[in-house]
């Protein structure tokens, strides 16, 4: 297999759904419509609707087979919501994000706002159409994202982050929930999500579930030392903030090396889950891989 050919090949899939099932720029408001393509179409690493592909196709086809892509656009747009949300000034005060100005700062705030709250709401609008045919699956869509996506996962993790800034009693342990929720959560939906598309069943679900944990750790620790050691332009984000904030993260609490040691050890264990499975594992594998030690 050619990790990098098929890579591209998944991502190219991905823009075209983007642009498929994403409200066309001119819609009224074309303010509104505009920011959210801005933002969605700036492009970033895919990871996570290329992981619900690449987990879709583990499994033997089914007649008829739901097309995933769906799927993965909407938790691309649900994954860009929380990132415009990210970079408003009341949370981490951010001014590049994937190569180009924040939303905030290309548009203004309201107009960030409301594009973040337009994609997360059209993530759900997305599942409920796209899938109407089956009810069932369309429902478990549904209740396997919000929950990723709730207070309890992703946006409790990011309170849990925000909580954490210049408090020097953070444990490993609460790291580890805040790193869990706020990341690892989505990077598990995903796999989950093309699980369910591809009627896996209840013990492949499971192991989808410790495999996108393990990877979602792994990515998050990434994402922590990159903060510390990558450049701006590499990263296509604001290099050095999490320091400059005072956040609670891994190379803070760890250092570099062991968090590099331990981002491996995730990532090993993503592996690991993975070839639990059964199909042909070989992308997926090398994704993993390629996430624990990617320079953006
Ligand atoms: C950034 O996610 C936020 C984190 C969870 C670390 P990505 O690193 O996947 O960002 P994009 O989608 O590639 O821009
Ligand atoms: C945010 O984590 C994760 C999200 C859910 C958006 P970070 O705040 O570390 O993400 P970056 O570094 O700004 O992408
Ligand atoms: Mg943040
Ligand atoms: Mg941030
Ligand atoms: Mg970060």
């Amino acid at each position: 297999m050619d990790f990098p050919a098929e890579l591209k090949r998944l991502s190219s899939e991905v823009e075209r759904g983007i642009d498929l099932y994403l409200p066309p720029a001119s819609t009224p408001p074309g303010r509104l419509h505009e920011a959210m393509r801005y933002s969605l179409q700036a492009g970033g690493k895919r990871l996570r609707p290329v992981l619900v592909l690449a987990t879709a196709r583990l499994f033997p086809p089914q007649s008829p087979s739901p097309d995933p892509l769906a799927a993965a656009v909407a938790i691309e747009c649900l994954h860009t919501y929380s990132l415009i949300h990210d970079d408003l000034p009341c949370m981490d005060n951010d001014d590049l994000r994937r190569g180009r100005p924040t939303a905030h700062r290309q548009f203004d705030e309201a107009t960030a706002l409301l594009a973040g709250d337009a994609l997360l709401t059209h993530a759900f609008a997305l599942l409920a159409t796209a899938y109407a045919s089956n009810p069932s699956l369309a429902h478990a869509l549904v209740s396997e994202l919000a929950d990723a996506s709730g207070s309890r996962r992703l946006i409790g993790g990011q309170m849990a982050d925000l909580l954490a800034e210049k408090n020097e009693r953070i444990t490993a342990a609460d790291l580890e929930f805040i790193h869990l929720s706020k990341t690892a959560a989505m990077i598990e939906a995903a796999m989950v999500l093309g699980g369910l598309i591809a009627s896996a069943d209840e013990s492949a679900i499971a192991t989808l579930r410790r495999a996108g944990r393990h990877l979602g750790l792994a990515f998050q620790i990434r994402d922590d030392v990159l903060d510390a050691t990558a450049d701006s332009a590499t990263l296509g984000k604001t290099a050095g903030k999490d320091a400059k904030a005072g956040k609670t993260t891994f190379v803070k609490l760890h250092g570099l090396e062991e968090s590099q040691r331990l981002a491996r050890a995730q990532s090993d264990a993503a592996r690991d889950a993975v070839r639990e499975l059964r199909g042909d594992r070989g992308f997926l594998l090398a994704l993993i891989d390629s996430m624990s030690t990617r320079a953006r």
